[in-house]
């Protein structure tokens, strides 16, 4: 880590301050600072009577006795609570005004609209539990779930959390290799999938490759097919036995067995979500119920400051941790009106975005700096063709965000009028950790902001010490947080090892931050061996296990270089077996190689060829030169551990 510690520099440029309105803060839950520092003590001292506050209005059948288990690392939060986590964002909005409030507004690419009141919800959630049930899926199986952006992925999810089934969505942009990874992985017993749906006017055919990724698995008895476009415009094969017509098997079921919510503890597995990490194959991050539920629904409550007449556009993907906890579980125990769109954000043009906002009056708009850089290039005059006065509130995350693209989303998109929150966590903390309370928070663009309640950060140096203001560390958690992932799934050693270990008994992030003397924390990126390209998570050592897995490689070395649009991009430095010539074509080649094997947004932006990689006398690949050579920089630091300086020289050259 010592060579990471060397990179992460000091930083003290003064930042813009940015003040939310008088109006925002007058009917902002949480309304100055002082307010905010009162409740933030209160969760790091009294938790036991923060979180019982907190957490009244979420439904434990029976309450929680002690409030943490910490055994480093391992914890168990809400001890001895019994609960189904979809009684909080469903049958408990049902004896109230909510019932017939919109839970889901669904807009498909092509521009239907569809909308479902949580007592419609509530019943499409009890109806598909019953067939889950009723094909023999029993609580602690685990249900694959690989579908794209409409209202049955959402009944899907909660169906599973409403049997006790935890349940493991796979993002319908990865390829069958790694959904079969996961698959297997997690031994999942059913999969959820539908025919296809729509991107950029084309069909993605789901179900097929959901029979690919089948061909090498032996646990899935079950695959529930919700059929989205129908046969003329995806045919599909059903498998007899297998394969069930998703509304079929809901006809089919008896209704009463998804009424009665399966109630389970408050450790119970909720989910696992797959994630990169800078070794080996994906990790299954697990999250379990209690814990999980109590962090998405207060920073949900917090962050988005929501009241109950707020439309709300999560415009994350169902398949990544964001839809997880701010599409589904989050806003529905708060009880709010989620908007869900089909299809990509250009599609028919670059106004989609800013027309949906127009049309369905949205309050809440969070999205990813990355797409916010792409408006931005678009122009400033695709948002104004549209009215966006209905907006109070913008958030972003999943990557840093630079000072110029938010002052652009909070003047074009915002109009100066709504606050913007900055979002940092991850898949494994499940809820967010970082960011400013709308109303009671100044903002510097650029900077996520303070710790959420329960949360304590700090930046690190490598043995662990805390650093100065402004001097950049790694990123640390001190205290463990109810939503914190558990495990890796079937791997408690590698949790251990990839999370605890870096700073003994803190959480490491793998990110790189700094933070200022007013406590806001600056989030730089990752500094270990996983990119974020374009706010998807990858790691480098799962491409390059792809790519020598190719007949004609004899070495890879993937690493990220810096990217205006994608914040990062991949570069994959490739050493062909003797006797082969580097080309296009081959280039091409081992390029599609790695989008069919893991998916499109992993497909590397360049493959450089060479005859030898840089290593240190021990073999090892010395990446931080390869970094520098990827982002067209002069090599930094030492190079004298380099075994070959001939390499640097050639590679430079080329
Ligand atoms: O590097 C950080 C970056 O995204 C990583 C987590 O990725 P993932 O687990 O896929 O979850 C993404 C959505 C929560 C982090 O380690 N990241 C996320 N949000 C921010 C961020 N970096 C800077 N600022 C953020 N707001």
């Amino acid at each position: 880590m010592s060579e990471q510690d060397k990179k992460i520099e000091t930083f003290s440029e003064p930042t813009k301050i940015i003040q939310p309105s008088a109006e925002f803060r007058a009917k902002a839950r949480v309304k100055s600072l002082a307010e905010y520092q009162a409740l933030y003590t209160e969760s790091l001292e009294s938790p036991e009577s923060f979180w019982k506050r907190e957490t009244q209005d979420l439904v434990f059948r029976k309450p929680w006795t002690r409030l943490l288990d910490w055994q480093c690392p391992f914890a168990k939060w809400f001890i001895g609570a019994e609960l189904n986590a979809t009684e909080s964002c469903l049958d408990r909005h049902l004896n109230t005004k909510t019932r017939d409030k919109q839970a889901l507004i669904w807009e498909s690419e092509p521009g239907e609209v569809t909308s479902l009141t949580y007592a419609e919800l509530h019943a499409k959630v009890v109806e598909f539990a019953a067939a889950l049930k009723q094909a023999g899926i029993q609580k602690g199986d685990r249900v694959a779930i690989y579908m794209g952006m409409v209202p049955e992925v959402v009944v899907g999810i909660l169906a599973c959390a409403r049997i006790g089934a935890p349940h493991t969505v796979v993002f319908g942009g990865f390829a069958a290799e790694s959904l079969r990874d996961r698959i297997n992985d997690c031994g999942a017993k059913a999969v959820l999938t539908q025919d296809g749906s729509w991107r950029k006017g084309k069909v993605v055919p789901l179900k097929a490759t959901v029979d690919e990724a089948l061909r090498g698995t032996s646990t899935v008895e079950k695959v529930f097919v919700y059929n989205r476009l129908g046969a003329a415009e995806c045919p599909i094969q059903m498998q007899a036995g297998r394969d069930v017509d998703w509304y079929d098997a809901v006809g089919a079921a008896d209704r009463k067995l998804g009424e009665q919510p399966e109630i389970v503890d408050s450790e119970h597995p909720l989910f696992i979500l797959y994630t990169s990490g800078s070794t080996g194959k994906p990790k299954g991050v697990m999250h379990t119920t209690a814990g999980y539920l109590a962090g998405t629904y207060l920073t949900s409550k917090y962050v988005f400051d929501l009241q109950p007449e707020d439309v709300y556009w999560c415009t994350a993907d169902v398949g990544w941790v964001t839809g997880h906890s701010y599409i589904v579980y989050g806003p529905l125990a708060n009880g709010a009106t989620c908007l869900l769109y089909e299809g990509a954000p250009n599609a028919p043009d670059w106004g989609r975005f800013w027309q949906i906002i127009e049309k369905h009056k949205v309050n809440i708009l969070y999205t990813a700096p990355t797409a916010i850089r792409a408006f931005m290039r678009q122009g400033s005059e695709w948002p104004a063709k549209s009215d966006l006065s209905s907006l109070r509130l913008l958030g972003t995350v999943g990557e840093p965000i630079n000072p110029e693209a938010w002052l652009w989303y909070y003047r074009e998109i915002g109009r100066n009028r709504c606050p913007v929150v900055d979002t940092w966590w991850q898949t494994e903390t499940g809820a967010i950790m970082l960011t400013t309370l709308p109303g009671a928070h100044v903002m510097k663009p650029g900077s996520a902001g303070l710790p959420f309640f329960g949360v304590k950060p700090e930046c690190v140096d490598s043995a662990g010490k805390a650093v100065g203001a402004n001097e950049g560390g790694l990123l640390v958690l001190r205290k463990p947080w109810p939503s914190m992932l558990r495990t890796v799934w079937g791997d408690d050693e590698r949790f251990r090892q990839q999370y605890w270990s870096d700073v003994p008994g803190s959480y490491f992030t793998g990110d790189g931050a700094h933070s200022d003397p007013d406590g806001y924390f600056t989030v730089v990126g990752r500094i270990d061996d996983v990119l974020n390209v374009s706010g998807h998570r990858i790691g480098t050592a799962e491409i390059e296990s792809v790519l020598v897995a190719h007949p004609a490689v004899a070495e890879a070395a993937a690493v990220g270089r810096p990217d205006d649009l994608t914040g990062q991009a991949l570069v994959a430095f490739v050493t062909l077996k003797a006797g082969l010539t580097p080309n296009e074509t081959m280039e091409r080649e081992l390029a599609d190689h790695v989008a069919k094997d893991i998916g499109k947004f992993a497909r590397p932006a360049s493959i450089r060829f060479a005859d030898g990689l840089p290593k240190t006398r021990s073999g090892k690949i010395m990446r931080r030169l390869l970094k520098d050579i990827a982002a067209g920089r002069e090599t930094s630091g030492d190079t004298s551990t380099l075994e070959d300086q001939g390499v640097l020289t050639k590679l430079r050259e080329d």
